[in-house]
């Protein structure tokens, strides 16, 4: 972060959480609540060894551990530490990932019938969100990278003319950085946003690292945002699952954010998960930079080693159109193939029989996934099984040739997603489904987000996107056939 004093230092070696655990531990204590392993004394013989230190930490809300539902003590204390950190004025630890943090913001700022501006490309969380708070969501279609061919971010322009044809609007709504590393400028979009009187969200699930090191972008709270939720498990440092949200300003009512926290988090959320946000935060202040110093060269040296190759093209920030993004994660690799001699599918199970294990997949491309933890070997074993791949030369492509463009199509919207969820479906194979309206979320995994929505009208050219993502082995979420043989519609 900024340049900050020995005494902000002095407060940031404090993880009073987990520190509080260890001693709890320490005590050998005598339970008689629950979780009824009994901080590990009963527990599956063989998997013993490897639970046992953290079924230690896993306690309850017992006298001196706090409640995350009424933060007072410790729970509150590494909140505040976490919001210095994090540039917030108050920070709240998520149980259940950037998933709740999405859910509970939309229902913070959204009453019945309210209208949320959302960039279409979001993840299914902001729908579901929607769809739970009873809003009206209002999509800006996002640039997409002719590049590579995925969707990234939405253009100021684009924001404020909606605004302007939507002036009741209750908040802005965006994804910064995108799931492939890409991001608006934020300070300019929260100005933007900031002049209709409403509130800018950020989505910045894949953030968490931002603000820790000069040649990363700002975050989401250094840019004005009025909130921001991070999955502190992605490119931090906690356990899956651990996230944060963060507030600045008034423009939230932060009792109804935490009233809907409270409403869709377990009442009994796991300590040893918010004490590993308690020392990720702890870890990233001490250690973060230092280690992002170290793996910027080593990416580098990565990136022009795979420079060579030409049946790949991997973005970097010098050769952005700032029309389409202007801030790219450097721990970000996006490998977007100039080949059709292997798929993204192909290509990760190759990189998977070498014991390299990317974070997506898709018929064009595949995305990997530094951060911090990431060692120079690592990398060194990446470039050199892609320098091993044999490809034809004369089937590089120089340019993307769009196969499946990652982006979402603005569809006609027809009824409200939480009527079509609610109403009567039939099941038709995809052919069928033209024309028709839509009954469920599909929505490929990852990067989970959905192509279509319930209540929209289902187009062609949508349901050939589709055919080819099955085709090529995509995943889907939110349909009630995984394989996507059918779809189910309005009847
Ligand atoms: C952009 C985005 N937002 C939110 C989420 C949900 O995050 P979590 O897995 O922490 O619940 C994800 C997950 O992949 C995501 O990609």
């Amino acid at each position: 972060m900024a340049q900050h004093g020995q005494e902000y230092m002095e407060r940031q070696r404090r993880a009073p959480l987990y520190d509080a655990l260890v001693q709890h531990a320490k005590k050998r204590p005598h339970s008689f609540h629950v979780p009824g392993h009994k901080m590990g004394a009963s527990f599956d013989r063989t998997a013993k060894e490897h639970f046992q230190s953290l079924l230690a930490l896993d306690v309850t809300e017992l006298s001196g551990m706090d409640d995350l539902h009424q933060p007072e003590g410790i729970i509150a204390e590494a909140q505040a530490l976490a919001a210095e950190a994090y540039g917030a004025e108050e920070t709240r630890f998520l149980i259940g990932g950037s998933t709740v943090g999405n859910i509970a913001a939309i229902m913070a700022v959204c009453r019945p019938g309210d209208k949320i501006l959302v960039q279409r490309n979001c993840h299914k969380s902001v729908y579901n969100g929607i769809i739970m708070a009873r809003a009206e969501p209002v999509y800006i279609v996002p640039a997409v990278d002719p590049k590579t061919g995925v969707a990234t971010c939405v253009r100021r322009d684009d924001v404020e003319r909606t605004l302007q044809a939507h002036p009741d609007a209750k908040a802005v709504f965006l994804t910064n950085p995108t799931y492939y590393g890409m991001g608006v400028d934020l300070e300019k979009m929260a100005v933007t946003v900031h002049r209709f009187g409403i509130p800018l969200l950020v989505d910045e699930a894949h953030g968490a690292h931002y603000g820790f090191h000069p040649a990363l972008p700002l975050s989401a709270m250094q840019s004005g945002a009025d909130l921001s939720v991070q999955s502190t498990h992605k490119m931090g440092t906690s356990m899956t699952m651990s996230s944060m949200v963060h507030v600045q300003g008034e423009r939230i009512d932060r009792a109804r954010l935490y009233r809907a926290l409270a409403m869709i988090q377990s009442s009994s959320p796991s300590y040893p998960l918010m004490a590993s946000l308690d020392v990720s935060r702890r870890h990233m202040v001490l250690e973060g930079a230092k280690e992002i110093d170290r793996l910027l060269p080593a990416l580098s040296r990565l990136r022009e080693r795979i420079r060579h190759l030409p049946w790949l093209y991997t973005p970097t920030v010098e050769d952005r159109n700032r029309n389409v993004y202007s801030t790219l994660d450097p721990l970000k690799l996006l490998l977007s193939l100039r080949t059709k001699q292997h798929t993204g599918y192909q290509l990760q199970s190759l990189l998977e029989s070498q014991a390299i294990y990317p974070e997506l997949a898709h018929p064009d491309h595949i995305l990997l996934a530094a951060s911090v933890g990431t060692t120079e070997d690592d990398l060194d074993k990446l470039a050199h099984v892609l320098e091993k791949i044999e490809y034809h030369t004369e089937q590089v492509h120089t340019i993307f040739q769009a196969g499946i463009l990652a982006s979402s199509f603005l569809q006609e919207s027809v009824t409200p997603m939480h009527e079509a969820l609610d109403a009567e479906k039939k099941t038709v194979s995809l052919a069928e489904a033209v024309g028709a309206v839509c009954a469920e979320m599909v929505i490929p995994y990852p990067p989970g987000i959905p192509l279509l929505v319930p209540g929209e009208r289902i187009t062609r050219e949508t349901i050939a996107v589709l055919q080819e993502l099955r085709g090529s082995g995509a995943r889907f979420h939110g349909v009630a056939d995984a394989d996507l043989h059918t779809i189910a519609i309005l009847r």
